[in-house]
């Protein structure tokens, strides 16, 4: 199977998922675009319709086909909003305008009150928040490998719980990513990419919400519980003036549209990708990296050396779209078993991703199994659990990880009659799937590709991806962002 690495340069962006229209709505809310939109003219529905009628893949990969310079000044009307509006309300034609973007803002505000409700699920004591807090980039609170839920909040599932922000770039899942022609060449097969979910089995988050609130280890919830909760809600009136008086009379419908304002929620540009962190404000000139954050971005880039970029893309596009910090390469990269799991206490168990046992449309496809998607590493020093199974607990862990996967094998996988059971989570017949790019092209005895200094520098560059940077007295900066975002 053709890899990333292999054909394109470090750090060089991933063209399919192209965000140019993301970057001029990252500064605008709803609001903005309502003004703009009415201000638009009805060509603009047209363009709408067709970001709906894309299908399959989300929201934001319409938006970017729409973005391709064939539909310049199409912009505006490519929000992902607007195009879930129109799938959401689903009698696009009768709409004007002002009624889409005002359906997008009920939806928005109803998939926020229901993220935080925890009366949707069965033990009444778990939210989408629980799991997924907005303080800390939309993945955990706390240090567990894998969060605690099902009715009597003590089940555990198999994996971590990731960051929910910047998902609005991952494309449909395919099992053959071709990059379109103007962005690279689109002859050649970039392997298995997108879709929600470590394993890439959803591609709309409104399919993807259904997960937790029915799994028996998560919110272990019913279409029926939770309509009933919602009928309860002090927002059953909201829901009602969105949906339809009568939303409440079909459990499925019903459950449908909590679905929906979910995933519309999920596409609140300021909340879910703002691009604003301190490397964003060191693309655009207006922060300074320290040395040691230069010294990680220039280790992150170098093919020689952490070849990083070449799956968690740092450079913009060729549109000048923010870098998204992934490929959205579903790759097998051979992390350890995490043994703290109660899944694997099992020893006939394994996750093999995009192989199963949750997906179950590529099961007996062996060369998908060990395969993940790889994760944008934006926000990801929020995060206090790393990889699939959650096994490290601090980024140097991570990184190092990386660094001497192949050289010091005895590090990460454990040791038995003096061998190393090297990739302990991933039965030997599969073992032709996992990447071997650098830095996985080393063997034991070999100098790390990163030493321990370079570890930190790595790990130093990486807290420069999280959000809400301010620069330190660029006031006047701050205050003409805040007002363009009003
Ligand atoms: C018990 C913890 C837990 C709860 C509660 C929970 N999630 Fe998750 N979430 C996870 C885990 C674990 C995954 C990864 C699942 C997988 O790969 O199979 C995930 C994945 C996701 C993803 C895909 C992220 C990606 O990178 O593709 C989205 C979107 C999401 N959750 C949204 C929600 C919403 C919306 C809710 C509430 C309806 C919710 N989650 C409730 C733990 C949770
Ligand atoms: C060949 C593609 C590839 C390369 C090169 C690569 N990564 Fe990754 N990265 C992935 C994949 C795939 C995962 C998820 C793997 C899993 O959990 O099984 C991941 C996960 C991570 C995570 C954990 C994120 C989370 O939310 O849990 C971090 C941190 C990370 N990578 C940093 C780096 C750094 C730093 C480098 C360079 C030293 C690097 N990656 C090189 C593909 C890659």
């Amino acid at each position: 199977m053709m890899r990333r690495g292999e054909r394109r340069s470090a750090g060089q962006a991933r063209p399919g998922v192209r965000q140019a229209v993301l970057v001029a709505l990252s500064a605008m809310t709803v609001t903005m675009m309502l003004a703009a939109c009415d201000a638009g003219g009805a060509g603009d529905a047209g363009a709408v319709a067709s970001a709906s009628a894309q299908g399959g893949a989300n929201a934001a990969a319409g938006a970017s086909a729409i973005a391709a310079p064939r539909h310049a000044g199409a912009s505006v009307s490519a929000a992902p909003e607007a195009a879930s509006a129109v799938r959401i309300a689903g009698h696009d034609a009768g709409q004007s305008r002002a009624q889409v973007y005002e359906s997008v803002r009920q939806m928005t505000a109803l998939g926020k009150q229901l993220f935080f409700d925890a009366s949707l699920s069965g033990s009444g004591k778990l939210a989408c928040a629980s799991c997924h807090s907005p303080e800390h980039g939309f993945a955990p609170a706390n240090a567990l490998s894998v969060q605690l839920g099902g009715s009597d909040m003590h089940r555990t599932g198999l994996r971590a719980a990731p960051t929910l922000k910047y998902l609005q770039a991952v494309p449909a899942f395919a099992e053959h990513y071709h990059e379109s022609d103007d962005e690279g060449d689109e002859s050649v097969d970039a392997g298995p990419t997108g879709g929600l979910t470590w394993d890439g089995r959803v591609d709309r988050g409104g399919e993807q919400a259904r997960i937790p609130l029915l799994s028996s280890f998560e919110m272990g919830s019913t279409p029926a519980k939770v309509t009933a909760a919602v009928k309860a809600a002090p927002y059953a009136d909201a829901f009602r003036a969105a949906f339809g008086e009568h939303i409440f009379d079909n459990d499925d419908a019903a459950f449908k549209a909590v679905l929906q304002a979910l995933e519309t929620f999920e596409q609140t540009p300021e909340v879910f990708y703002p691009y604003t962190s301190k490397y964003d404000a060191y693309l655009a000139g207006k922060a300074r990296l320290t040395p040691a954050e230069l010294r990680g971005l220039q280790l992150f880039n170098d093919e020689q050396k952490g070849n990083c970029a070449s799956c968690h893309i740092s450079q913009r596009t060729r549109d000048g779209a923010p870098p998204q910090f992934s490929d959205f390469g579903l790759i097998a990269i051979g992390v350890p078993r995490n043994r703290a799991l109660p899944v694997n206490r099992d020893p006939r168990f394994y996750d093999l991703g995009a192989c199963g046992p949750e997906r179950t449309d590529l099961k007996g496809r062996d060369e998908f199994c060990g395969l993940f998607r790889t994760p944008t590493v934006r926000n990801v020093a929020l995060k206090k659990s790393f990889f699939h199974n959650g096994i490290y607990h601090s980024l140097e862990q991570a990184v190092r990880f990386y660094a001497e996967r192949d050289t010091n094998p005895a590090k990460f996988y454990p040791v038995s009659k003096g061998k190393v059971q090297k990739f302990d989570d991933l039965p030997q017949r599969y073992w032709g799937n996992l990447n071997t790019d650098a830095p996985f092209d080393r063997k034991p005895g070999d100098k790390p590709v990163l030493d321990e200094a370079e570890i930190k520098d790595v790990v130093a560059f990486l807290k420069t991806l999280t959000d809400g940077y301010q620069a330190p007295g660029a006031l006047v900066h701050v205050a003409t962002t805040g007002a363009a975002a009003n």
